[in-house]
């Protein structure tokens, strides 16, 4: 890099303004289908404790591992720039007393999170997330709620049929359930230790469960045949499993049992589910969820059921393979050198009345700014002439120009 010039840092990206259009839909959308369902938007510091994480996604993922953002404040404090949102909304829920509300109490958000990840096309330092929580309940109807919420955004943004858009659901069981599962996968891979990759043997003893989702050759071998959890629900959680299947079925909401569907963080219990894009390369997960029934309660809260879940933004735009889009306005005026402040005012009349406008601003001659019309993509060019007339150009239309007097700017609206 030459000196004096500068990079965005590594893994991260500039929101240039051909993406704009796509990128403002899915907010769009995801704005409309919250409030649709009764959803209150939410907005947590893009920093929090570091402690917060720690303790609320889990000192044995990877994310708190190797992948946070950490750093000190001059008053000595540990901060974590977020690498997700449910422990911030949780702790926001328990700091602004949500409990006392009607439950559950059902937020949306959006912005930017942070991972030391090994950068790549879908995988970013970066990224954005839309996000649901539903915290207060533990009705089977509210998992329902929150998936076929996802399933309707991802599909109202554009990957409906033809993207290779695929549901996987599994069941984590309840905490208690899970422990004796635990033990039993436990020995399991202790049997089989020698062929595990190191990676899986370290963490045998604090995360069993994540030897599921290993890419190593002789771990995978040694999983095809260890016990499934699915298999060993308690018949609680069974029985909330077959509810929520039964409210996908009669949504006609599609989706696939994963049983070792194992996602990259601690606090989820019963419901865990991944939306997955065959348009997108090795980072298929387009987005994310599931309960996470002990986490109020872990992060200082009274014990609360919720489920949530996070749809990559960036992921979804790949997808949709949002290509460039210019920047567009519907009138452009094109002015002689003798009328120049003349069609500045114009302009503002024109934004005035709600449609918008724009001029040449970089001195450009009559010709130029004829091309310069022609690119912006506006419906309707003003010409204003030398000789003081002016004359109005449907340029989607086409046709004869029309002469104008009077109000411009009210002619122009018109056409619009
Ligand atoms: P997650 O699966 O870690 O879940 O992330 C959700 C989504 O964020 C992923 O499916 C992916 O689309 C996107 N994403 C994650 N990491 C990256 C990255 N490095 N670059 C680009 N996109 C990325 C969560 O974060 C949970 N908080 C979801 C949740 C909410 N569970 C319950 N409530």
């Amino acid at each position: 890099m030459a000196a004096g010039k500068f990079q965005a840092p590594r893994g991260t990206l500039d929101q240039l303004p051909g993406e704009a259009a796509a990128r403002a839909r899915v907010h769009h959308e995801m704005a409309r289908l919250a409030a649709l369902r009764g959803y209150g938007h939410i907005a947590t510091p893009i920093f929090e404790d570091t402690e917060l994480f720690a303790r609320g996604v889990g000192e044995s993922t990877d994310i708190v591992q190797k992948e946070m953002f950490t750093f000190e404040d001059q008053g000595g404090r540990s901060l974590t720039l977020r690498p997700e949102g449910t422990a911030s909304v949780v702790r926001a829920y328990i700091e602004h007393g949500m409990q006392k509300l009607p439950q559950p109490v059902k937020l949306w958000y959006w912005g930017p999170f942070f991972r030391h990840e090994r950068p790549q096309a879908g995988r970013y330092r970066q990224f954005h997330q839309a996000g649901a929580e539903l915290i207060g309940s533990d009705s089977p109807l509210v998992d329902a709620e929150a998936i076929i919420f996802l399933n309707e955004l991802l599909r109202r943004v554009g990957l409906g049929s033809g993207a290779g858009l695929r549901l996987r659901l599994g069941s984590l069981g309840s905490v208690e359930a899970r422990a004796g599962y635990r033990r039993l996968l436990i020995d399991y891979l202790n049997e089989h230790r020698d062929r595990l990759s190191p990676d899986v043997q370290g963490r045998i003893g604090t995360n069993p469960l994540r030897a599921f989702d290993s890419d190593d050759e002789g771990t995978r071998e040694v999983m095809a045949g260890a016990p499934l959890l699915i298999d060993h629900l308690d018949s609680a959680d069974a029985e909330h499993f077959a509810a929520v299947r039964q409210l996908l079925d009669d949504a006609g909401v599609q989706y696939e049992i994963d049983p070792t569907l194992v996602r990259g963080l601690d606090y989820y219990t019963r419901t865990v589910f991944e939306f997955t894009c065959d348009r997108l390369g090795a980072q298929s997960g387009v987005a994310g969820g599931g309960r996470y029934d002990g986490l109020v309660e872990m992060l200082g809260g009274p014990a609360t059921p919720a489920i949530g879940w996070a749809a990559g933004i960036e992921r979804i735009l790949l997808a949709l393979a949002a290509g460039e889009e210019p920047v567009k306005v519907d009138v452009f005026v094109v002015a002689a050198d003798n009328r120049r402040e003349e069609a500045f005012r114009i302009v503002e009349q024109i934004r005035a009345e709600g449609v918008s406008a724009d001029l040449d601003l970089a001195g450009r001659g009559f010709k130029g700014q004829m091309k310069q019309s022609n690119r912006s993509g506006a419906k309707v060019a003003v010409i204003l002439a030398e000789d003081g007339t002016a004359r109005l150009r449907d340029i989607a239309g086409g046709g004869e120009d029309r002469d104008l007097d009077g109000d411009i700017a009210a002619a122009a609206t018109a056409l619009v």
